[in-house]
């Protein structure tokens, strides 16, 4: 066996949705299927790294050989993370739900009397610029995902100096398919330039980005 690109280093990956309550039988989402971060945790697994899989709720199954963490709010997972932390590699897929509401109902919220319920909203935290920006164990790649309908570059450009991370994955969700489908066409986005990669399966985007990051990654010896 020869040791992987990845071998002796910890990749942290988030993947899939987050769930936010409303009341006991209703929330907030953004669209995920799960399929390119767990794809992308799979193939730092066969990389040789040793790979934690943080998720929201989604359809698949565990990656074989992933420690699979599940949760279901934004703020579950950014504890999620940060109790899995170090690691030296940490990749932020998932589509996490920019707004949770101020005060979950404890009891199912009738829609008898004609009242609409008022949904006062507040911000999740941004997990990705969170750990972007720690001063202290802070991985040595931080990488985000940038889904978007228009302009993909230059959005994915101003998300990267925003959120304080080294590469945005940028991929164009505005045609149909990328969602829940099974290929992505994604640009790289980093301050130095972009590099754009022709249409591919989810998994060959995910192998492909894995040998990309242990290109940059600092070389640690085998644990
Ligand atoms: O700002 P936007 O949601 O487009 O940024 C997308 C990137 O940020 C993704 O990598 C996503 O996983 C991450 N993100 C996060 N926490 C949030 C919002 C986004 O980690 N609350």
């Amino acid at each position: 066996d020869t040791p992987g690109p990845l071998a002796g280093q910890h990749v942290l990956v988030t993947s899939g949705p987050t769930h936010e309550a409303i009341d006991p039988v209703r929330y907030i989402a953004n669209r995920s299927s799960g399929k390119q971060g767990h794809a992308i945790a799979a193939a730092a697994a066969a990389a040789g790294a040793r790979v934690t899989l943080v998720s929201g709720p989604v359809a698949l199954p565990d990656p074989e050989g992933v420690e699979t963490v599940h949760v279901e709010s934004a703020r579950d997972m950014l504890a999620a993370v940060e109790a899995a932390l170090p690691a030296q590699i940490a990749i932020f897929t998932a589509a996490v739900a920019d707004w949770r509401v101020a005060t979950e109902a404890p009891e199912k919220m009738k829609k008898d009397g004609g009242a609409l319920p008022p949904l006062a909203l507040v911000e999740n935290p941004d997990i990705l610029a969170t750990i972007a920006r720690r001063t202290d164990g802070r991985p040595d790649l931080v990488i985000g995902f940038a889904a978007e309908t228009e302009n993909v570059v230059a959005h994915a450009q101003a998300k990267l100096a925003r959120k304080g991370c080294d590469l945005i994955v940028a991929n164009d969700v505005g045609g149909t398919g990328v969602m829940g489908g099974d290929a992505n066409t994604v640009h790289l986005v980093t301050p130095e330039g972009v590099e754009s990669w022709p249409t591919l399966a989810k998994s060959e985007v995910a192998t492909r980005l894995v040998g990309h990051l242990a290109r940059l990654a600092p070389k640690r010896p085998a644990a």
